[in-house]
């Protein structure tokens, strides 16, 4: 994807950090329900892009992330430059360490195959100390998919972005699409429209509580939040 690698510099203009402060504080409730006790908890996030969801994150967590793309990840050094960056695969990652929580947050949109959404799971299960838990926030499942169009983007000091971004069902059974405009303007006042296209995963609920046992964790839960389904369990 284009947005991952070229584009990557206009990422903090389309989703800047502070649009991730609400998700960043549930997240966080989950991970460290009110009056919890303990030290500062350790979380892997996988598919941390621009580090914008790490950056409320890392006030309270220690947190390690991991994303594909070097340019994603040089972009959230800047902006987190406290926080350890790795460059991996979130379906084959294997630190040989564990954490007392993974995380993937809208990344684990990407992974569009049943056979890819394991692999991810497994990963986490194996950078999980037994009793950590893992917190996986997928855009779509099956059961709350709803096609549309979203507009957005902002301005910089010296350049500004507007995108569009068209949800529609895929072909297939668990997979829908999505197709992204960019309007790019440049320092120099020039304006340059790029396009993406990108399939995506929407599993069942089934199939996520189905993988995650697969994977080795425990009974699964799933929340509701802002009319998303996120998953919850326990490394067994
Ligand atoms: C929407 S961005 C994440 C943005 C992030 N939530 C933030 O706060 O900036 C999705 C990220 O998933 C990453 N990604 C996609 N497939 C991946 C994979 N197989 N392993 C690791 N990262 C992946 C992409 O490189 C991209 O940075």
């Amino acid at each position: 994807m284009k947005l991952y690698d070229d584009l990557a510099e206009w990422w903090p203009l389309m989703s800047p950090p502070e649009e991730y402060a609400d998700d960043a504080e549930r997240i966080a409730r989950l991970l460290r329900p009110e009056g919890a006790a303990g030290g500062r908890m350790s979380i892997l996030e996988l598919g941390s892009g621009g580090g914008h969801l790490a950056s409320h994150l890392k006030r309270r967590f220690d947190m390690t992330l991991v994303d594909l793309s070097p340019r994603m990840l040089d972009l959230s050094r800047r902006l987190n430059p406290q926080c350890r960056h790795l460059c991996g695969d979130m379906r084959s990652l294997r630190l040989g360490e564990t954490f007392d929580a993974v995380l993937v947050f809208d990344a684990i949109s990407h992974m569009v195959e049943e056979h890819d959404l394991l692999a991810t799971l497994r990963t986490a299960r194996a950078h999980l100390r037994a009793g950590g838990l893992g917190v996986f926030c997928p855009d779509f499942t099956a059961e709350c998919f709803v096609p549309g169009t979203t507009v957005g983007g902002t301005d910089g000091a010296d350049r500004g972005m507007r995108y569009l971004e068209w949800v529609r069902p895929g072909i297939a059974g668990t997979a829908y699409r999505a197709d992204l405009v960019y309007v790019l303007r440049h320092p120099d006042g020039e304006v340059r429209i790029e396009h993406d296209g990108m399939t995506l995963g929407a599993f069942s609920r089934t199939a996520w509580v189905r993988a995650l046992a697969q994977a080795g964790f425990g009974q699964a839960a799933v929340e509701r939040q802002s009319g998303r389904d996120v998953f919850l369990a326990e490394a067994v």
